[in-house]
């Protein structure tokens, strides 16, 4: 850390924070909510660190109006937060549950009473348990189900929600959800997964066409986009088999998202990826005009590199869709956070100019997250004084202003997270908020990067 003065940044760019319905809400039982893979993931044994599940959370779900008080004390401009498709639609299909949109236009109310813009997510991985059941991402059905949901929501609320994104982190659903198997519904596939991947991409386009057309009946508008997590990956030496590594797991990571949003294209190795793999059987001719829809943002999360070398491919049965002959390489002499993760800001330059100068098609750039997990312990004074997490959104931001000075479209910022959460699988020990939160008595307590942050955006409003 060299330079201490807070980057700048366009005055129209925005500076929010964001969350995630099962992260943060718990209420699992309440309101009529139907049950979702997370609700069954987390209580299967030794699945989620400690046993620990989303069922309390930060108990947003009844301290929604406490939470808003804290953005709007923070002064950020937006607020992104996911909409819980088993609070909506308990079943995933069919009947609608007025309970769950009412929570959640109460929430948009509160935001907009405070003058913060609401950013609505849609699915952020909890999926109604109801259509796993009947196959989930596996099917193709679900990608229907989703629109039609995408529909519910976007009639009752696109009144007060102008900015819509349809999934997050598809890959993490797709690859951890169905091969990794660490998180929900905790499976180690092949081909289904990649049929998972597939039905995602539709599942985004269906919803994409449904949240516009909602818009254009009742005369609204509607900005619509997708959030991923493209990786910045570097291969361990110079040698062709780490660079070929490197290819197929772009493939896997970046492309297989990329390439169909953006330009109505298949990857064009997923031969070598996959192998036999990816037989496509789950594919239909018509599916990438609905993929490509025009996207008016593309949501960017950004955490970490990660370096890879070539690996042997396992073959047989076994294999699922992310063996595809690589392997991680620690990342050293950088500081890592509690998640493990190396810290490497200039990676997050590298990665939005290299993603600008491979895809001329990129729409302008929102980051949806972007943070980290610190020890945070208290202080005497019961403050977290969180040094760490500042250097790194400073640093992270500082890399940001770089790459926007480099040609790099970004129009926002959002601090993933407002509270402290159920980091999924390694349940609340992770700690990603700028206010903390005792999960014994709720209290959320802002740390030091919360006050931070509020000077930060206090000072860019000042200047706009
Ligand atoms: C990305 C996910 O969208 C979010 O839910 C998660 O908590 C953060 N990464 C940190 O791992």
């Amino acid at each position: 850390m060299t330079d201490q003065s807070p980057p700048r940044f366009p005055p129209d760019f925005l500076f929010g924070t964001a969350t995630a319905a099962y992260q943060i809400e718990g209420a699992a039982r309440e309101g009529g909510r139907g049950p979702s893979i997370w609700d069954t993931y987390s209580r299967t044994p030794g699945k989620v660190a400690r046993g620990e599940s989303g069922d309390v959370a930060c108990d947003h779900y009844h301290r929604y109006e406490e939470d808003v008080a804290l953005l709007k004390e923070l002064g950020v401009d937006t607020y992104r937060f996911s909409i819980a498709w088993p609070r909506v639609i308990p079943d995933g299909a069919g009947e609608v549950n007025p309970e769950g949109l009412a929570f959640y236009g109460g929430l948009v109310d509160a935001l907009r009473e405070a003058g913060i813009e609401p950013v609505a997510t849609l699915y952020h991985w909890d999926l109604p348990q109801a259509l796993e059941d009947g196959g989930g991402w596996r099917v193709r059905s679900t990608a229907h189900h989703f629109a039609a949901y995408a529909r519910v929501v976007a009639d009752h609320l696109g009144d007060r929600v102008e900015r819509w994104i349809t999934l997050n982190e598809p890959h993490c659903t797709a690859f951890v959800g169905h091969a990794v198997g660490r998180h929900a519904p905790g499976t180690r596939e092949g081909t289904p997964a990649l049929a998972v991947a597939q039905h995602l991409l539709l599942a985004h386009g269906l919803a994409a066409r449904e949240l516009r057309a909602s818009a254009a009946e009742h005369g609204r508008k509607a900005e619509v986009g997708i959030t991923l997590n493209p990786d910045r990956l570097l291969p361990a030496t110079d040698s062709a088999e780490d660079a070929a590594a490197v290819d197929r797991a772009e493939t896997l990571h970046n492309r297989v998202w990329l390439d169909p949003l953006l330009r109505g294209v298949y990857p064009d190795n997923e031969e070598e990826t996959w192998g036999p793999m990816a037989d496509g059987g789950y594919r239909e001719p018509e599916d990438l005009s609905i993929i490509a829809q025009p996207l008016d943002f593309l949501g960017l999360n950004f955490y970490r590199p990660i370096r890879l070398r070539d690996a042997p491919i396992p073959e047989g049965p076994d294999r699922t869709a992310v063996d595809i002959g690589v392997e991680e390489v620690p990342i050293e002499g950088v500081r890592h956070t509690t998640m493990g993760w190396p810290v490497v800001p200039s990676s997050f330059t590298d990665l939005l100019v290299d993603l600008h100068r491979r895809y001329p098609e990129l729409p302008p750039i929102h980051i949806t997250e972007n943070g980290s997990a610190e020890p945070d312990e208290p202080g005497p004074d019961g403050v977290v004084h969180d040094t760490d997490r500042i250097d790194y959104l400073r640093d992270h931001l500082g890399a940001l202003s770089d790459a926007i000075a480099a040609g790099v479209d970004v129009r926002g910022y959002f601090v993933w997270s407002l509270l402290d959460n159920f980091e999924w699988a390694y349940g609340y020990e992770r700690r990603f908020g700028i206010v903390s939160v005792d999960y014994e008595t709720l209290t959320r307590t802002p740390k030091d990067s919360y006050h931070w942050y509020r000077d930060l955006v206090r000072e860019h409003k000042r200047r706009r």
